[in-house]
């Protein structure tokens, strides 16, 4: 198993390049499933969860080509309709066949995700919605297994706005019969552009990016032909990167309004911000200052950036409130800051971050995929050096993140443990 290894207290400087986006990679790869054909998807990000759709995909029937980034996928002759067990345990998003599936064959048999490091985090909302339009679904033996002749357009109302969940009826809807409102949707970026490849295919998705999405089915799909947009939590993470070491760094290829609620923090904390041509340039303020945050859907500060914004506010000036309303467990990385000598105190699902003048480096452990980034973080600023292992778990959402660190200035190398 690798492990991170970092010598902090380095200034960031230059200029780092965005991966594409794997929260919008994987639903457009699964998108694939719903029409025949040679699809492509373009500026696919190298990352473990990426390896797992590719496997997915095969396993499901599909010929998948892998080429510098590029993704030819061929849906034609879809053998089997089961996601199984080994699989979705380790990459949830799998559930994103069921729709896909559902609609153009009327069978999926899907793996339950189980729980997860952050949260519980069940798919009732998805299958409510499936048998809303009209889908038959029974578990067995730890599988949904869904029927439908063919899916019937239906209102939808999202107890809450679940990402997955929305874009799982997106794509059943596409081909369903009759019209499909979802209401109380998700907003996400990600969503936007999996609408805009389903309109590509030949789909009629109207209202994307808003609370309220209608989806007029149709009843064929061509191949997709897409390039992924840039990673906003990859950048969002960079961004964190050039302010906790007070450093001076452009992210390129960012699109500033996927996060504006992250700029208007960091600006809030003393970062200076400035939108260029080629993306963000990001000056780390001399003194942090503490803010607070409260996690929400979007447009609310995203969850998926809470660890590394967390681990500025441990260098705060004062204290910084932390609230996470999306996930019910997502302060795994709180023990790991402390172990580096920050001061945090957690109560229910608020986290109160008195700042400390500085952090000390230190062996420590990744226990899920953002968590891992704001250890990194904090070893990026931390005195001597810090250790970071389980790191399979950075590998499923940032690709060569090391390298491009080191390519910033950083003291950082992925190192094996010795068994
Ligand atoms: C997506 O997960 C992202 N994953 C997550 O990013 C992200 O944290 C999350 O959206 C929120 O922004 C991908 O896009 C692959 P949800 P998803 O359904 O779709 C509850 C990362 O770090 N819920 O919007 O699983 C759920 O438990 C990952 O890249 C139900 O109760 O998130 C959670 O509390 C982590 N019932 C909340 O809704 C349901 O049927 C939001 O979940 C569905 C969800």
């Amino acid at each position: 198993m690798d492990k991170i290894i970092i010598h902090g207290g380095r200034r960031l400087k230059g200029e780092v390049q965005v991966s594409g986006a794997k929260n919008s990679a994987l639903p457009l790869l699964f998108a694939t499933l719903l029409a025949s054909g040679k699809h492509r998807v373009a500026n696919v990000p190298h990352l473990r969860d990426i390896n797992t759709v590719e496997k997915l995909l095969r396993i499901l029937g599909a010929d998948v080509v892998r080429e510098n980034g590029s993704f030819a996928v061929d849906a034609s002759e879809i053998r089997s309709v089961e996601a199984p067990y080994d699989l979705v345990r380790t990459m949830r998003a799998s559930v994103l066949v069921l729709g896909p599936l559902l609609a153009r064959l009327g069978h999926a048999r899907v793996s339950l995700p189980g729980g997860c490091a952050i949260g519980a985090r069940p798919i009732g909302l998805h299958l409510k919605g499936l048998e809303a339009m009209g889908a038959k679904i029974a578990l067995d033996h730890g599988y949904v297994e869904a029927r439908a002749k063919r899916l019937q357009g239906a209102r939808i109302y999202f107890d809450l706005p679940t990402v997955g969940g929305t874009e799982n009826l997106m794509m059943a809807a596409a081909l369903a019969k009759g019209t499909t409102v979802l209401e109380n949707a998700a907003r996400e970026p990600e969503i936007l552009e999996l609408a805009e490849a389903l309109n590509k295919m030949g789909a009629r998705v109207e209202g994307a990016g808003s609370d309220t999405v209608v989806i007029e089915g149709v009843d064929e799909l061509r191949p997709m032909d897409h390039a992924v947009m840039p990673d906003r939590i990859e950048a969002g993470t960079f961004m964190v990167a050039a302010a906790i070491t007070r450093g001076d760094v452009l992210i390129a290829g960012v699109i500033p309004d996927h996060l504006e609620a992250l700029i208007s923090k960091l600006k809030e904390a003393g970062a200076e911000i400035l939108e260029g041509e080629r993306g963000l340039r990001v000056k780390g303020p001399r003194k942090i200052g503490s803010v607070n945050i409260k996690t929400n859907p979007h447009p609310g500060f995203p969850t998926d950036m809470q660890a590394q914004f967390m681990a500025l506010m441990t260098l705060g000036a004062g204290t910084s409130i932390i609230t996470e309303n999306v996930f019910e467990n997502r302060f795994m990385h709180v023990c790991e800051l402390q172990r580096m000598g920050a001061d945090i105190v957690i109560e229910g699902h608020t986290a109160t971050v008195k700042g400390v003048k500085g952090l000390l480096g230190a062996p420590v452990m990744a226990t899920d995929l953002r968590a891992s980034a704001s250890l990194i973080l904090a070893g990026l600023a931390a005195d001597n050096t810090t250790e970071v292992s389980r790191i399979y778990h950075l590998d499923r959402g940032y690709e060569r993140i090391e390298d491009k660190l080191r390519g910033l200035g950083a003291s950082i190398e992925r190192v094996k443990e010795p068994m």
